[in-house]
């Protein structure tokens, strides 16, 4: 029988799934999540496309959903994102910029007191907050993400938002997160952004890796040198967002982008093989996060291979990036990562 994954890793990482309600609700991944589950993420109903439905108003209860489900199953949750470009109702920078030093200190307030409400609904509810999702650049010409919120404030939106958070709880886990970070270049643009936050002493505990990755891309060793950097810098590293996709094309590769490779046939010896390499790959990245002792949570992004942003948005494709098929059955990902003989 599968052993239970949160017990599995007791002791060296909390195992954390995403889950908004509708998969808390549906019958195979609830079991999934109540006997492996250690961490929840909410996917999508913590962000303030969500939460944040006008300025002092807030549509709290899919989160608080995924909050009592969570309680109720003794799993700790970790909350999934104050500031993210992509997530940014307009209401935020709603305004007159002819006056830019008056319109930034209203979206200033408009930020502050958003995060502050937040924090604070779910105080002592939610061990780790990502405070700001996202900010680096993709490009080597720049360091941070040309985003509305950095065209408005430069990169001092992020030590507002570090700070309110700080403000609001004392105690919760404050992170940065992003994707690629086990690329070296986009990796270094990352060490940045988060060592000028360090040297202005900004409140901030840990670094999250998406790590959005294929069954062939990146090497264990690219994988480890990222949580390398920041045990260097005296941070704590949560794996976040972890899927290990059929295709190398990246995650954003839009349907109607050239580049995008087409989906593989359902049941055809292309899956079984893809399948093969998967489970070696997912080995190899569990075996690095249990070697790390500053690796203190590791969070899959969905529950089983039913529902996966992989295959729904942006691109349409087969796409089984998780350990549990779309049954809610242990796959051999699962079972490479908790028995070091089996072979897939
Ligand atoms: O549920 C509605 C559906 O009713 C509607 O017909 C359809 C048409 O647009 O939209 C559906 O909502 C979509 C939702 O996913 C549920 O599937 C949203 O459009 C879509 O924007 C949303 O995408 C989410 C995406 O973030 C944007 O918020 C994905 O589920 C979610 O997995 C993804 O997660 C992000 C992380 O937050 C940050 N890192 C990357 C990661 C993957 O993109």
């Amino acid at each position: 029988t599968a052993p239970a994954l949160k017990t599995f890793f007791n002791g060296k990482f909390k195992v954390g799934f995403t889950a908004d309600p509708a998969w808390i609700n549906d019958a195979p991944s609830q079991a999934i999540l109540i006997k492996h589950a250690g961490s929840i993420t909410a996917e999508n109903v913590m962000k303030a496309q969500t939460i944040g439905t006008s300025a002092g108003v807030y549509n709290y209860g899919p989160a608080d959903q995924v909050v009592n489900f969570a309680q109720a199953n003794n799993i700790a949750v970790r909350g999934h994102a104050l500031v993210w470009h992509s997530s940014t109702p307009a209401w935020f920078f709603a305004g007159d910029r002819s006056d830019m030093t008056a319109f930034r200190a209203i979206v200033r307030q408009r930020l502050e007191t958003y995060i502050t409400d937040v924090v604070t609904h779910f105080k002592g509810k939610i061990y780790a907050w990502d405070v700001v999702n996202e900010p680096t650049s993709d490009d080597a010409g720049s360091t941070y993400r040309n985003s509305e919120w950095y065209q408005i404030f430069c990169d001092s939106y992020l030590d507002i938002a570090f700070r309110a958070a700080r403000a609001a709880d004392p105690d919760v886990e404050l992170f940065i997160n992003d994707y690629s970070t086990e690329d070296p270049g986009k990796r270094a643009r990352y060490m940045t952004v988060i060592q000028t936050l360090l040297d202005r002493g900004v409140p901030i505990d840990g670094v999250g890796h998406q790590f959005h990755i294929s069954t062939t891309y990146p090497s264990a060793a690219q994988v480890e040198q990222a949580l390398i950097e920041v045990e260097a810098k005296g941070l704590i590293n949560h794996v976040t967002e972890l899927d290990i996709s059929f295709y190398t094309d990246p995650g954003s590769c839009f349907a109607n982008q050239t580049g995008c490779v087409t989906g593989l046939v359902a049941g055809s010896a292309a899956v079984t093989t893809t399948l093969r390499t998967q489970a070696l790959q997912y080995r190899a990245m569990y075996n690095i996060f249990a070697s790390r002792a500053s690796v203190e949570s590791v969070t899959t992004w969905g529950v089983a291979d039913n529902h996966t942003w992989l295959s729904t948005f942006p691109v349409t494709r087969l796409n089984l990036p998780l350990l549990f098929d779309t049954a809610g059955n242990p796959k051999s990902a699962f079972w490479a990562v908790v028995d070091p003989a089996f072979v897939p």
